[in-house]
């Protein structure tokens, strides 16, 4: 059987290819399933999917016109995929439930620090030849608050790094995760989390209920000097806001590895192409805001665990077979 794979990155493709040999061949696309493209899937039975892509009502029922019975979703989240249309149509989801959570924990302490101690700011002055310290004052760590909305995998690792800097640790979850109580964590409500952190990090998954979760109230609810920093998904905060705030000059630093309108810009060259968000290009203009594009997963390690699930997934829906990374059908 060839499968489909759509949104393949350059340094993922040989990973793809090579993890897939002597089971399945897979013709690999650097474009985004979406409206525009899913009639390249026409006469594949599995399709490969990542976060960009689009799996909304029209596009499922193009490549269930198509043939297509089974999507093999390559990331954790897949709140870009209609599960209900999906289990309507007789297709099979699969995700990736589980991969390296140190790659996004990692990641989202390493846009803590950048915008913490300005290393972008210093970087661009040193090829300059300008070594001046000034504005590049940054802060301990050490004894300030860390506040960490969702303490799952990705949160508790994140929790583990926060105890190594000697942080004083505030969670808020539906669920507490012993681990995290262990290392000291106490769980309060949203809005004390916000008012007490220094550092604030986002690991909730997007779902209605957390659509949102900072919205112009929550910004105001937090220290004006503190740090935001979103590695989850870019619809948990309102942006419009947050660039509001923070060109009243709030926060000492902001670091955003996701973006609410991501899709149809994260993972493409725009560089040539007149910027049509006036939203991110405002943001991205604020010396204490560091934006990346969705690649705190982006590690071998992660990367090659994500491609490893996928193709399991697919050999399980070849078989017959149900693991815990089926979405659809729900039982
Ligand atoms: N930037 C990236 O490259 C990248 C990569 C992987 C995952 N992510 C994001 O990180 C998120 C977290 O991943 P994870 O592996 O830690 O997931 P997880 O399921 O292990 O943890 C999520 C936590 O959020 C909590 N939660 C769920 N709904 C909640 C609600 N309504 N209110 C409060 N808490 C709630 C859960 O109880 C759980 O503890 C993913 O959903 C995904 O959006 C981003």
């Amino acid at each position: 059987m060839e499968i489909l794979a759509f949104g393949v990155q350059a340094d993922e493709k040989p990973l793809i290819e090579r993890a897939f040999q002597g089971h399945h061949e897979v013709r690999c696309l650097d474009v985004f399933l979406n409206e525009d493209t899913a009639l390249i899937a026409t006469g594949y039975e599995v399709v490969c999917t990542s976060v960009n892509c689009d799996l909304g009502r029209r596009v499922l029922q193009t490549l269930a016109a198509g043939g297509t019975r089974m999507v093999a979703q390559r990331s954790t989240g897949f709140n870009n995929i209609d599960l209900l249309v999906a289990e309507r149509l007789a297709m099979t989801v699969a995700r990736v439930s589980y991969y390296s959570p140190h790659s996004v924990a990692e990641f989202a302490w390493t846009l803590a620090m950048a915008v913490n101690r300005r290393i972008v700011r210093a970087s661009t002055r040193t090829r300059d030849f300008d070594f001046r310290l000034d504005g590049l004052m940054g802060r301990d760590m050490h004894g300030r608050t860390a506040g960490i909305l969702g303490t799952g995998k990705i949160g508790e690792a994140f929790t583990r790094i926060a105890h190594g800097f000697g942080m004083n640790l505030l969670g808020w979850d539906v669920a507490e995760n012993p681990a995290c109580l262990q290392l000291g964590m106490r769980y309060v409500p949203k809005d004390q989390l916000l008012a007490e952190s220094d550092l604030v990090s986002l690991h909730v998954p997007l779902m209605p209920e957390t659509r949102r979760l900072i919205d112009a109230d929550a910004l105001r609810t937090m220290k004006d000097d503190a740090i935001l920093i979103n590695s989850s998904r870019g619809g948990l905060i309102d942006t419009a806001a947050l660039v509001a705030e923070l060109r009243d000059g709030r926060f000492t630093g902001v670091g955003l590895d996701v973006y609410e309108a991501e899709a149809g810009l994260f993972f493409l060259d725009k560089s040539l192409e007149a910027v049509g968000d006036d939203t991110l290009a405002r943001l991205v203009t604020f010396p204490n805001v560091l934006v990346t594009s969705h690649q705190a997963y982006y590690t071998e390690d992660a990367v090659g665990q994500i491609i490893e699930t996928t193709l399991e997934n697919v050999l399980d829906y070849r078989a017959g077979r149900r693991s815990e990374n089926v979405l659809v059908p729900r039982s």
